[in-house]
Formats: structure tokens, sequence, C-alpha cells
């Protein structure tokens, strides 16, 4: 049957959709998927899972000094205070302050955390030169593809700091887009952003510009999106109204089983390197950044 017009159930979501195994994930033999998950409410796949890959990525030190941009609840600002002991700098634009830094004191690390709420686009009290790391997860693509956006972060960092991001991407760059994936609930999945981990490298390398140290495919970065359907289906009961709301997301997961474009996540890193030169000359937001 058609993938785009066959009716959802919740015996065709499980026969379709893979679980993340334990012995390639070993954060699933210490924590249970509630804890990984936050009880649902991290707002994108991966959770702690993709938290602690970025934390691996950059080996933070206690003290270092981390802005945590588009942190959603807070959950990854909390994970890089408590279990790096980093002084962690949390922005998001639409989860107030408050709300976070009430998770930083239930984790024991408020003072350890800065919660700002509001825009990076209008920029963040945070001195040049002054940052050990800036990390992203899930939501870079709402904002980094801008050329300066990209600049000014860098200018943020200390010599030898690093940018890393993990979330949600294509395996491979798409011009076109099947009618599947112009399917939405009415949230804006903002595909023409996503690209791929070879884009987002050429558009640190250049537009930072910064030397990248990783930009890769996260292993099972495929799987995350289909361990994810599988958690919320199994909190929500399976109930129609998940299955109606989550429909058409779903249904692009499974079609990057077999054909582009491809739903995975990618973790990108660079270093900011003293020399390196930018050319000026890279893509705001579509196709090719250098
Ligand atoms: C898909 S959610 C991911 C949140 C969180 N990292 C997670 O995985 O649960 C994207 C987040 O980026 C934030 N965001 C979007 N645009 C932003 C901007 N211009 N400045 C700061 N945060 C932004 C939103 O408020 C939202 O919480």
């Amino acid at each position: 049957m058609e993938l785009a017009t066959a009716p959802l159930t919740e015996a065709w979501v499980r026969a379709s959709c893979r679980s993340l195994e334990a012995a390639r994930h070993p954060m699933l033999a210490r924590r249970t998927r509630r804890e990984i998950y936050d009880d649902g409410r991290w707002m994108a796949p991966g959770g702690l899972l993709l938290a602690e890959r970025l934390a691996d990525a950059l080996q933070l030190q206690p003290g270092d000094r981390v802005l945590d941009i588009g942190c959603g609840r807070g959950q990854s600002t909390v994970f890089f205070a408590a279990n790096c002991g980093a002084n962690v700098i949390s922005l998001d634009l639409w989860i107030p302050a408050p709300e976070r830094l009430a998770a930083a004191a239930i984790a024991g690390v408020a003072d350890r955390v800065t919660a700002l709420q509001g825009d990076i686009a209008r920029g963040v009290p945070v001195e040049a030169g002054s940052l050990d790391a800036i990390v992203c997860l899930q939501a870079f693509h709402c904002f980094g593809t801008a050329r300066w956006l990209l600049r000014y972060l860098t200018s943020l960092l200390k010599p030898g700091g690093r940018l890393a991001i993990a979330q949600g991407c294509f395996s491979q760059e798409n011009e076109e887009f099947p009618p599947l994936f112009r399917a939405t609930d009415g949230w804006n999945a903002e595909y023409d952003r996503y690209h791929s981990p070879g884009w987002w490298r050429r558009h640190f390398e250049v537009n930072g510009p910064l030397a990248v140290r990783v930009a890769m495919e996260v292993p099972d970065g495929d799987v995350l999106w289909e361990d994810d359907v599988l958690y919320r289906g199994d909190r929500a009961g399976w109930s129609p109204q998940f299955l109606e709301h989550s429909g058409w997301l779903i249904r692009q997961i499974v079609h990057g089983r077999t054909a582009q474009p491809s739903l995975t996540h990618c973790l990108v890193m660079g270093e900011k390197v003293t020399g390196l030169r930018t050319d000026g000359s890279g893509s705001a937001e579509r196709g090719d950044p250098s």
C-alpha cells in the first residue's frame, strides 16, 4: 500500500520502526527510557543520548564556560552542569528561564546555571572570546544556517573553544522533497534548513570559520527517530489522536528507510583556531555553503 495513504495502526508502526539496542548505546543499560526522554518532555528525539554524545565529543572539563542555545526545557543544560561540572549559560526562546532554573535546582546544580530567555539572533550578554564551548541540541537549524550568526558565535569562543551541534538532519542533501514531506500537523519542520553532515561541515569551515574536528552521522541516527516514535506511542497508549497527530512525521521517518530524503541525526564540532580565514562567500540558506 502507498506509504502516504496507508492507514496508520500501532501494529504497522511497531513493524516499521526499530528500537535502539543497549548493546550499541550503553546509556540504555544505565538509565530507563523514561529518564533518557525525561518522561516525554524533550521536544525532539535523542534526549540524554545525544547530550552524552555531545559531552563526549567536547570532553567538557569542570569549570568550563558553556553556552547551551535552544536548550528547550533545559535537560541538556542540567546534564552538562551535573555530569561535566560545566558552568552553563542556558538560552532558549520559548521556555521561560525560571522553568530551567527550577530543573537545575532539583538536580542540585543551580549555582552552575545561568538561565536566559531570548533570541540568539539578538545576541547574548557574553563577552567575546570568553566561552570554552557552545552547544546546541536539536535547534541549530532554527537559526544556525545564517553566516553572520555562525561568525557571531565563533567570536564568543576562546581560542581553542568549540562549537558543537547534535540534531536531526538528512543523510544527504536533497534538492526536491516528495509531497509526503510537505505534510504537517501545522508545525513547521523547517526541512529546508535540515541539511546533511557534509553541508554543516562546509558551513562551519567556510563561515565560522572553524576547524571541523567531527562531522558525522550519529550511529543509529535514523533509529533515534524510530525509537522516539515507539516511546511516544507507548506513552500515548497508541491512541487514535497520537496516530493522527504524529502520522505525517512517522510516514516521513519510515519513507527514509528505503529512499531519500532520509531523516537521521548528525554531530558536528568545530574548533576556533587562530589564523583561519573566512572567505565570506557562503550561502545563508540553501545549497552549498561554500
Ligand atoms: C526542537 S526544540 C529543541 C529543544 C531542546 N534542545 C530539546 O531537544 O528538547 C528547538 C528549541 O530551540 C529554541 N529556539 C528556536 N529559535 C531560537 C532562537 N532564535 N534563539 C534561541 N532559542 C531558539 C526553541 O525555543 C526550542 O525550545
